[in-house]
């Protein structure tokens, strides 16, 4: 599975990037905003760090305008997915993407099995369902994760999904066995998937033993 990082926080992304834990990123209006930078800016730094798409979002809700915000988006790097809403004028523009800008696109907001079902039909390279919204609101949304890799199977889509609005580490590992080709995680999430409680306990035991020996490896 590839992880994406959810989030606009520059640093965060290089301390990750580092790491080698990143497969690419997502942004959206709302961490833009978080970031307290320009969208332009924002996504040019973010590009220079990652290989991997990076997910910029319009904010049209209409096609030309959506098609406009994509072409300027695009210019901005190589790498740079562009994200557009699951709606009617979302899914026109995800084909015109890939046709004429021949760029990646990321279906977001998707909440429903049917929905990510049009969105493939669009030719959209990513398709991200919304885990924890959807839990919010007292729905299931592994359910929704496991229904659209079921769909995607049977036709044999080569949309991934890119499973977002993760909230824990035990979303991720439920993405995992599902088979969702992406998960997008914010960074506290991320960070806290190397924890266990036996690792700490089992390196300080051995940290002590090895003490005692007097040795050094070098
Ligand atoms: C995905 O691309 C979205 O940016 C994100 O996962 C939304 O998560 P939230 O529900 O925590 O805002």
């Amino acid at each position: 599975m590839k992880f994406f990082v959810d989030t606009a926080d520059v640093a965060e992304i290089r301390e990750l990037n580092d790491l080698g834990l990143l497969d690419g990123v997502t942004t959206n209006p709302s961490l833009i905003l978080k970031s307290g930078g320009n969208i332009a800016d924002v996504t040019r730094e973010i590009c220079d760090i990652v290989d991997g798409p990076v997910s910029a979002e319009v904010v049209a809700t209409d096609f030309e305008g959506m098609m406009r915000e994509a072409t300027s988006l695009a210019k901005i790097a190589e790498n740079v997915c562009i994200k557009v809403p699951l709606t009617f004028d979302g899914l026109k523009a995800c084909s015109a993407i890939r046709g004429d800008l021949d760029r990646q696109t990321n279906v977001t907001l998707c909440f429903s099995a049917n929905q990510a079902l049009l969105a493939a039909k669009a030719g959209a390279s990513f398709i991200s369902p919304f885990i924890g919204r959807l839990d919010d609101m007292g729905f299931d949304g592994m359910e929704v994760i496991a229904e659209i890799r079921q769909i995607y199977d049977n036709y044999d889509f080569d949309t991934e999904i890119l499973a977002a609005s993760i909230r824990s580490a035990d979303h991720v590992k439920r993405c995992a066995l599902i088979g969702a080709d992406v998960a997008t995680v914010p960074p506290a999430t991320l960070k806290a998937l190397v924890k266990h409680p036996l690792t700490d306990k089992g390196l300080e035991a051995f940290l002590a033993d090895w003490a005692k020996t007097g040795q050094k490896i070098v």
